[in-house]
């Protein structure tokens, strides 16, 4: 029986990036986002895969389609959930902040991780892997330039969120790793970002891998180094 990972946000970046190498893995992929109909990488990812790799109707923020997700998978014994999807919101300065751009990022980069976890919980097979997408820009401990205000603080609430799963799924053996991909050149890291998705991704995997209960609630960078909060 191949090994079953769930991915948001696969359409594009990270996300499509860890489709492409779980899949080259042997996994079985449900891939999961916004409009799988207009994914086209995705698509031509599919024509070579499409025994393995199933796409999914998931925008992260909407609570019904988060429950089709958990009706989808009945039946799946889920080893890796990874919840990639996420925004970096309107880049406001101090003095532009306003709470309804804060709410809208916090419920994609905060909220709905938390929340599709407990919503898939019981498909998650017993020594379960779930790797929450973070960013350097969470920890406290790393920031010396300010601002970013929205994206710091709902990617450092997500932190929290991601050690407190550690401690509640540790009972059951599933590991919750906390994971910041590199400065990574997609939509959202940018031309100039230092590393490309295949690198990241590699590194990521590698990490993913020497996930356990043990080491799990972990602020991870890519190569495998520990970030302080
Ligand atoms: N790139 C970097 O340098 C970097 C650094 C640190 C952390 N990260 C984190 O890594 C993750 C992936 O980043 P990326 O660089 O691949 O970003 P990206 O290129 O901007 O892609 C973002 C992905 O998230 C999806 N998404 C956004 N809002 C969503 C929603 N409400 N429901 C479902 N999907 C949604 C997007 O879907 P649509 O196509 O539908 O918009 C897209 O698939 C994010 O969590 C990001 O914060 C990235």
């Amino acid at each position: 029986m191949p090994k079953t990972a769930v991915i948001t946000g696969a359409n594009r970046g990270l996300g499509l990036e860890y489709c492409r190498q779980f899949l080259d893995r042997g996994y079985k992929v449900f891939a999961c986002c916004r409009a799988p109909e207009s994914a086209e990488d995705l698509l031509k990812l599919k024509q070579g895969n499409s025994d393995r790799l199933e796409t999914i109707p998931l925008d992260v923020s909407n609570p019904a389609q988060r429950t089709n997700l958990k009706y989808t998978l009945q039946g799946e014994q889920v080893d890796l959930l990874i919840n990639n999807a996420g925004m970096y919101g309107h880049r406001l300065n101090f003095g532009e902040v306003q709470s309804e751009e804060w709410h809208k990022v916090m419920e994609v980069n905060t909220i709905a991780p938390l929340l599709l976890v407990q919503e898939l919980s019981e498909s998650l097979s017993a020594g379960a892997k779930i790797v929450l997408m973070t960013s350097k820009m969470g920890s406290i401990a790393d920031n010396t330039s300010g601002g970013s205000y929205i994206y710091r603080s709902t990617k450092a609430a997500l932190n929290a969120v991601g050690k407190s799963m550690a401690i509640d799924l540790a009972g059951r053996g599933i590991s919750v790793a906390i994971c910041h991909p590199g400065w990574v050149q997609t939509d959202m890291g940018g031309p100039n970002a230092l590393i490309s998705t295949e690198t990241s991704i590699k590194g990521l995997i590698d990490v993913i891998d020497q996930l356990k209960v043990e080491n799990s609630g972990q602020f991870f960078n890519y190569d495998g180094s520990i970030i302080p909060w």
